[in-house]
């Protein structure tokens, strides 16, 4: 059975208490239970991760690549400095897609540059939990492979 890997970076697990004007009112447990609904219906085993650590995100970006496990990623802040993450996605040959809930081009200048998405496969934005799934079929249909 195809595997997945969803990484969730920092601030995530505040979904639903954090600024629901721009993310929402949903949990990250939703968003789990979704995607990983979503990975069923495409006979997929989808397994959700999400950290605050910088290292510990690029400890599962290594695992996934040395499994051979494609990746959808949502770095949250880390997206936008963290050259680490960044590398770590360089150095694994599986396909990764990037995903934001929020459209961060429409948001602080900031957040309108990501240093991780030029070593992604694509990346999805402003989409909300819609953009996971869409990342899912991109991933499972071959597409950037
Ligand atoms: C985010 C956008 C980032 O700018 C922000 O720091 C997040 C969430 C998103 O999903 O929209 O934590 O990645």
């Amino acid at each position: 059975m195809k595997r997945i890997y969803v990484i969730n970076g920092p601030n995530l697990n505040r979904l639903g208490l954090r600024e629901p004007d721009v993310y929402g009112h949903k949990t990250l447990a939703d968003l789990e239970e979704f995607i990983e609904m979503k990975g069923k219906q495409h006979s997929c085993e989808v397994h959700c991760f999400q950290s605050n650590s910088e290292g510990q995100i690029i400890d599962w970006i290594h695992e996934a690549g040395d499994k051979n496990i494609s990746m959808i990623i949502n770095p949250g802040a880390y997206t936008h400095y963290s050259y680490a993450i960044r590398d770590a996605i360089a150095s694994v040959s599986v396909p990764v897609m990037e995903v934001h809930i929020s459209n961060v081009h429409a948001r602080e200048s900031f957040r309108q540059h990501s240093v991780t998405a030029a070593v992604a496969k694509g990346q999805i934005v402003g989409l909300g939990f819609k953009g996971y799934e869409l990342a899912l079929l991109a991933l499972l249909e071959g597409e950037v492979e």
